[in-house]
């Protein structure tokens, strides 16, 4: 952890750049051309476990579950180890050296790459992948939040502009709609399970259950209380494990706001007028018409 801290801070120098892959924006301090053209050659085993989302989704919650999962509700790696060794970005330059020192077995993986770019090098592995999901109005406004103390990020700008940007599909990380519709097409092919934050949300309990179970790593139900307990918004936000204060200021400026932020569904409501909601409706219509999937925040 202290040598992760160490390598972010050498980097500092890299705040400002973006790296542009196959079209695509992503921050220059973690991610180099190499490292994200290294990616898509990834060598997956059939035992790793590749956690899928777009930035905001729910990705962090999800690693705590399968960490939880893995030491059956015992938190203690989760207290111990950041997230981002737990279960690191392929992505993210330090990833290639960390796999090579790490032993643990299964590997868990994370990233926010797109189907297009990662899906050929996925091709005839049965690794397992969860794929998170969140009403992109949530994340719209979390990542909204999370651009003002992100320093590697650029400018929020206003939120009208953010939104505009996020529905052209601008920002960094690329378009939510390419990257939902890309791995959720892709479901049937691939051993993937689809979870979503508002599932995570609504029924915490039943959706590890149903993680373990993808998983093969059936729980106790005293195991899948432990693993309810400490992935709770209360635990996980005091856990600096995962809640990002590790990370110097000059990286993430935690006196503009928190990693761990709200954990609500529904905040979009604070933010949008009710001409931007049905302009992001008409936009949702238009852009998911080949989406076969009904997600959870349609039907409530
Ligand atoms: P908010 O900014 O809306 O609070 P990601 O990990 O993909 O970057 O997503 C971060 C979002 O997930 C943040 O949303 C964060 O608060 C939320 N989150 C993380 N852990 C959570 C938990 N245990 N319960 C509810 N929300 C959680």
């Amino acid at each position: 952890c202290i040598t992760f801290i160490n390598i972010l801070r050498e980097d500092m120098a890299r705040l400002d750049v973006t790296e542009i892959f196959h079209g695509i924006l992503f921050p220059g301090h973690l991610h180099t051309q190499d490292s994200l053209q290294l990616a898509l050659k990834f060598l997956f085993q059939d035992t790793d476990v590749l956690i899928v989302s777009y930035p905001k989704s729910g990705t962090t919650w999800m690693q705590e579950i399968v960490t939880l999962i893995s030491s059956r509700g015992d938190p203690h790696l989760s207290q111990t180890i950041p997230n981002w060794t737990r279960a690191p970005w392929l992505e993210q330059y330090y990833c290639a050296d960390l796999l090579k020192t790490s032993t643990s077995t299964p590997r868990v993986l994370t990233t926010h790459l797109p189907h297009h770019l990662l899906g050929p090098a996925l091709q005839g592995t049965k690794a397992r992948i969860i794929y998170v999901s969140r009403n992109p109005k949530d994340v719209l406004v979390s990542f909204y939040h999370f651009h003002k103390m992100a320093n590697f990020l650029p400018d929020a700008g206003s939120f009208p502009e953010f939104l505009n940007q996020f529905l052209q599909g601008t920002l960094h990380f690329g378009s939510w709609f390419d990257h939902v519709r890309g791995w959720t097409n892709q479901a049937a092919a691939l051993s993937l399970i689809h979870v979503s934050y508002e599932e995570m949300s609504m029924n915490l309990h039943g959706a590890i259950n149903r993680v373990s179970s993808f998983l093969q790593r059936p729980l106790l139900e005293h195991e899948l209380n432990d693993c309810v307990k400490h992935c709770s918004f209360s635990c996980m936000k005091d856990n600096k494990m995962i809640n990002y204060t590790l990370i110097p200021d000059e990286i993430l400026d935690h006196s503009k706001g928190c990693f761990m932020r709200k954990g609500e569904i529904g905040d979009w409501k604070t933010m949008f007028t009710e001409e931007q909601n049905q302009y992001f409706d008409s936009m949702f219509k238009s852009r998911m018409q080949d989406c076969t999937l009904k997600f959870v925040w349609e039907k409530t």
